[in-house]
């Protein structure tokens, strides 16, 4: 009975080891930093595994060989042995420095800035993650969904707006904590807290606060996507030039054209239609995305915490950057899918979703200080989703 429990367990973790999806894997890295601590991981797992054979091998060996018989006599008594004490004080202490000398390499290998490194903000809020691009011309900004280019060295620069929150996506390497710091003098960097790193494979990773920062802490999650340089570098262009923002201005332009024609006089931004601009006449789905756009930037306060880029009269700083926002694959901090209708709930009872977040509903105020309540009806709040979707 017992052995065929036991056999049900070992089948069970068999089973487990089969499996292929973990996003959050710690022990499936795709950058050098994670990659560095894998080793050291493996390297010591190695040690210890060989260690335990030798104990096991000792314990059946004095199991079998001093097992009691019938006529055994008394077995000779002794009070301490000095060699074995001596060995197992030393040993021990071998084993600790042995651990400990590749451990501590790693720390220092690990906290070497780079050459060449593409520095990236990361800034913690409750409960959502911002990331600035500070060497990248253009003032680029987004949340929780950092977007990195494979093969580029990259250090990540961590702080936080309110309280101690941690930057981990297990798959890129360890934690680090995001420390609330208001000024950082010149040439004190270093109070920051930093991670080196190089991403070695394209995808998507997820990752998650690791710091206990409030009621919806565990929802504060985020994304990594680590794609070619080409496409990382067109992401940075689309996002320079407020590319869906423009498409969208330019319908609202055909829709209205008396009321909004000095509103929408942006040459260069009517430029960058091009010829395509025959493409994007105003269709129900375009109106609706247009009646958004109104709301957005008007009656539903939208614009005092969210910025656009494009979009000049949002430029709020308090809450997340929607640039692009049609292309992120998740909102709310990475935990609901990113389509319509769940930019809808969002929108009417972000509570319901994140409890504690700073943004009001379509019923009740938030924030800090404290937002009024939107007041949209369902259908304003599905045309500012349809805007939002059409951000891409
Ligand atoms: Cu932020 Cu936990």
């Amino acid at each position: 009975m017992r052995l065929s429990k036991l056999a049900g367990l070992l089948g069970i973790i068999l089973l487990a080891a089969c499996a292929t999806e973990y996003p959050q894997s710690s022990i499936a890295p795709t950058s050098d930093f994670a990659d560095r601590i894998q080793t050291l991981y493996v390297q010591i797992f190695i040690w210890t595994m060989g260690i335990l054979a030798v104990v096991w091998a000792v314990l059946a060996y004095i199991l079998i060989r001093f097992r009691e018989r019938p006529d055994s006599p008394e077995p000779e008594q002794i009070h301490g042995h000095t060699g074995l004490e001596i060995a197992w004080t030393i040993v021990p202490a071998l084993i600790v420095v042995a651990i400990t000398v590749p451990t501590i390499q790693a720390v220092f290998d690990t906290q070497t800035p780079p050459e060449n490194a593409m520095v990236v903000d990361v800034i913690g809020h409750q409960y959502w993650w911002e990331f600035r691009y500070p060497q990248e011309e253009g003032g680029i900004i987004t949340a929780n969904e950092l977007r990195l280019p494979v093969d580029q060295p990259i250090a990540l620069r961590i702080w936080s707006t309110d309280v101690i929150h941690s930057f981990w996506v297990p798959q890129l390497g360890g934690k680090r904590d995001a420390n609330p710091l208001r000024q950082v003098p010149e040439g004190e960097e270093l109070r920051y807290n930093w991670i080196y790193l190089t991403p070695q494979e394209t995808g998507e990773f997820m990752g998650q606060c690791a710091e206990f920062c409030g009621e919806s802490h565990s929802l504060m999650g985020m994304r990594v996507v680590v794609e070619t340089r080409a496409e990382f570098d067109s992401w940075l262009d689309d996002w320079r030039t407020g590319h869906s923002e423009v498409v969208t201005q330019q319908a609202a332009l055909r829709e209205v054209p008396d009321a909004s024609a000095d509103r929408f006089s942006d040459e260069e931004q009517v430029a960058a239609i091009g010829q395509d601009a025959a493409a994007a006449q105003t269709s129900p789905q375009q109106a609706l995305i247009n009646e958004g756009r109104e709301i957005f930037s008007g009656a539903a306060g939208c614009i005092v915490c969210h910025a656009i880029t494009g979009n000049a009269a949002a430029n709020g700083r308090v809450g997340p950057d929607l640039t692009l926002i049609g292309r992120r694959s998740r909102i709310a901090a990475g935990w609901l899918e990113n389509t319509p209708e769940n930019l809808a709930r969002w929108i009417t009872d972000p509570a319901s979703v994140k409890p504690g977040a700073l943004m009001p509903g379509v019923d009740y105020a938030a924030g800090r200080p404290v937002w009024p309540a939107t007041n949209l009806t369902p259908e304003q709040v599905r045309a500012v989703a349809a805007y939002l979707t059409s951000l891409r």
